[in-house]
């Protein structure tokens, strides 16, 4: 049977600190056991924390554009010499069509950036900050406002749809360019 008991004549070793540790009332582990186990945790938790940086990295998303092309309708929907405000809240674009053609005028004001209304019984679109008028073609003509509005991308998609593009837009020299408007002649519109 084996036993504890010091042999007769075997040299007697001093416990060590490990030893004496365990051996405290209450010291579940000894203090070297201790050290190792917090020493590992903080290795551990270092890698941890770093990976998951790393992932984020590996998937961080792109930011996310706000979509800028929406579908208008028909140009049959839009009655010659009227101007519609019917995606102004949403889109910040009066569609207006006129004799030969329909265009989208972008509802920000050239002075201080001002949404304005448009006034159908002036005939006219007025900012309501500093008080400029606009024709019904986007001309400024009164009030501060240093130049006229920019119309928006508009083209017929294959189904005969108006599509405007509130992301990219026209200033006044650029309003005979290709998508600056629809023209309704039989033949004429762009489609894309
Ligand atoms: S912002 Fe339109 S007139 Fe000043």
């Amino acid at each position: 049977m084996a036993s504890d008991a010091h042999p007769p004549g075997a040299p007697i070793r001093p416990p060590s600190d490990r030893d004496r540790d365990k051996t405290e009332p209450g010291n579940l582990w000894g203090r070297r056991d201790l050290v190792t186990r917090v020493g590992w945790a903080g290795v551990l938790g270092t890698l941890f924390v770093s990976f998951g940086g790393f992932a984020r990295l590996l998937f961080r998303r792109a930011p996310v554009e706000p979509p800028t092309v929406f579908v208008a309708g028909s140009p049959a929907d839009y009655r010659p010499g009227t101007v519609s405000d019917r995606f102004l809240r949403q889109w910040r674009v009066f569609i207006v069509r006129d004799d030969s053609k329909v265009f989208a005028v972008y509802g920000k004001c050239s002075h201080l950036g001002c949404t304005p209304r448009w006034d159908g019984r002036a005939d006219r679109f007025k900012c309501p900050c500093h008080g400029s008028g606009f024709t019904s073609q986007g001309v400024n003509f009164e009030g501060p406002a240093p130049r006229p509005l920019e119309r928006a991308r508009v083209w017929l998609d294959r189904s005969g749809q108006l599509r405007v593009d509130v992301g990219t837009r026209f200033a006044q020299a650029n309003w005979e360019a290709e998508g600056a408007s629809v023209e309704l002649g039989p033949g004429s519109g762009e489609i894309t």
